[in-house]
């Protein structure tokens, strides 16, 4: 019998670090593939049909959807990414790779939708339309105070899209932090790690939590 892939999610607000450290760790996992196994890197919103009407919304370029038509279509992406064949490695999406013994790390996922929808949307709801997404075995937040989420976001970007006004990031913020500790509570594995540092220092707090998982 194969043992289940590990199912790994980074999240954080925009500018928080979570695609540097993925880039991170996706190295640490093809230099330590003979002790780990595979590890699938994928990330939401995804590259598929909902994924793609999300990337549009984000960018502007659609008519203003309701945030409820947003959660909806996040929540879509992901059973999509989760459940359905894409590319010839995911026959049957994530779920497959993680029953054939594949790790799976996920540059964001529905903490993010609990995160950022709930600034409109009612939380209660999001989980129930999230409730056949399969719970990560760890999730990583990385925290970072909004100041520093503006700054890193002015350094990169030529646009503002949807989610990136400063009020918004900091109650985003204030979310994320307050949901994973209900999670957390209602025995979700999440940790909250100090994304100010030097990103070697957040790495290896991350790589802690990862190799704990095996
Ligand atoms: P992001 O990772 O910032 O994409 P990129 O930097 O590659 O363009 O994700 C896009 C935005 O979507 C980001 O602002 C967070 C938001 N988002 C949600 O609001 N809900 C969700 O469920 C997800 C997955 C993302």
């Amino acid at each position: 019998m194969v043992n289940n892939g590990k199912f790994i999610v980074l999240e954080g607000v925009d500018g928080s670090g979570i695609t540097t450290q993925t880039s991170l760790l996706k190295k640490w996992f093809t230099a330590n593939k003979n002790i780990y196994g595979k590890a699938y890197f994928t990330k939401e919103p995804t590259d598929g049909p909902v994924g793609s009407v999300i990337r549009q919304a984000l960018a502007k370029r659609l008519k203003p959807l309701d945030e409820r038509v947003m959660a909806l279509l996040f929540a879509a992406d992901r059973l999509d990414h989760l459940y359905c064949p894409n590319e010839a490695e995911q026959q049957g999406g994530l779920s497959h790779l993680l029953a054939q013994g594949v790790n799976v790390v996920s540059d964001r996922y529905y903490l993010s939708s609990y995160a950022y929808q709930s600034l409109r949307v009612d939380l209660d709801w999001l989980q129930q339309i999230n409730k056949h997404a399969l719970k990560p075995d760890l999730t990583i937040f990385l925290q970072i105070p909004v100041n520093a989420s503006v700054q890193r976001r002015n350094d990169s970007r030529f646009h503002e899209e949807l989610y990136e006004k400063t009020e918004t990031l900091i109650n985003i913020r204030n979310n994320y932090l307050a949901i994973a500790k209900k999670l957390q509570a209602e025995g979700e594995n999440i940790i909250i790690i100090d994304g100010t540092r030097d990103i070697e220092t957040v790495f290896s707090d991350i790589k802690k939590a990862v190799m704990e998982l095996f």
